[in-house]
């Protein structure tokens, strides 16, 4: 492989949220990021000005400038970024990319030229680029490769004093499918919750308010103390005629994916609370209730 091991000059392709506050924190902590590309110029310039960096070019022109490339462009984009820099003369060096379902073979093209790939995924939620800043440094990296792409990829972990997590490429999508348990749906559970609050009649901002306290501490001790022994609810007592309440009022008036969710949740959590020693009987009484009416559900 025509792989240069020197660290080089750093580019990043891409102008979105994870492009611009990883590649702000590289050049923050002296790494040298040199250029930013997108297929937009505009957005390059914008990505530019906010990371440090007084060139915004092209991905063909982005070759010419940086012998290591950070790919965090849409995860539909990353083969076709990857092909566009391989066809521009991208021959050594390294490219990562940030996306969480796929493997270094979404750089293929590049690959096919002899430049070290693999996969550097944040295991952090970034809305906005200053939010990313604050909350990338000390988070997990998926990473999936060898040789120095992969060597790139855990010193990037390390110096934003992170942990390195290790994926075989074809378990990405089960990493990824828990990265977006952990994220997505806790967001999607919390509007679920403020709607059914909605419903009672609590208006949104209060909902969340009132909610806060009970998620942050919640999730604190699933963390802290295991799913296991943080399990606290109806389910967990086997408190059927509760249960058997909710599921009444929730078909009035209540989106089916909420009721879906309310379900599917209570499905899982029920299980939690079998390994937490439900008696089987109360848990088959709870699981019926759970279970009636869910096809009507999404
Ligand atoms: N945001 C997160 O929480 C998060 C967390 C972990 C990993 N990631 C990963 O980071 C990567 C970027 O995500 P993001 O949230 O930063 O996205 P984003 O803010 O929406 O930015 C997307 C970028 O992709 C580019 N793009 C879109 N379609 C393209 C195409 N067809 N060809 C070339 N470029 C294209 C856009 O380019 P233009 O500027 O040219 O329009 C833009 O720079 C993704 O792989 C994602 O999985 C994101």
């Amino acid at each position: 492989m025509g792989v240069n091991t020197e660290p080089g000059p750093i580019g990043i392709a891409g102008a979105g949220r994870m492009a611009q506050a990883l590649g702000r924190l590289l050049r923050e902590r002296g790494e040298p990021v040199v250029a930013v590309a997108s297929r937009n110029l505009e957005h390059a310039r914008a990505a530019a000005a906010f990371i440090g960096v007084a060139e915004a070019v092209d991905y063909a022109s982005l070759t010419r400038r940086a012998n290591r490339v950070l790919i965090a462009v849409a995860d539909d984009a990353v083969p076709l970024v990857a092909a566009a820099l391989a066809e521009a003369g991208m021959k050594e060096g390294a490219a990562l990319h940030t996306c969480g379902a796929r493997g270094p073979e979404a750089l293929a093209g590049l690959a096919a030229n002899g430049v070290s790939c693999a996969t550097l995924h944040p295991l952090q939620t970034v809305a906005t680029p200053e939010q990313g800043m604050a909350a990338l440094p000390g988070c997990a990296f998926g990473i999936t490769g060898e040789g120095p792409a992969a060597a790139w990829a855990e010193s990037i972990a390390a110096l934003l004093g992170g942990r390195a997590l290790r994926i075989a490429a074809d378990r990405r999508p089960l990493y990824h499918a828990a990265a977006v348990m952990a994220s997505n749906y806790v967001v999607a559970l919390i509007d679920a919750a403020a709607m059914l609050m909605g419903a009672a009649g609590i208006g949104e901002n209060e909902a969340l308010a009132a909610l806060a306290p009970l998620v942050r501490a919640s999730a604190a001790n699933a963390i802290g103390l295991g799913p296991v022994r943080a399990l606290t609810g109806p389910l967990e007592r086997g408190d059927a005629a509760t249960v058997a309440a909710h599921c009444s009022a929730l078909a009035a008036g209540i989106p089916p994916s909420v009721r879906g969710l309310y379900r599917a949740a209570g499905l899982h959590a029920l299980e939690i609370a079998r390994r937490r020693g439900l008696s089987e009987a109360d848990a088959r009484k709870l699981e019926e209730i759970l279970r009636k009416g869910s096809d009507e559900d999404v």
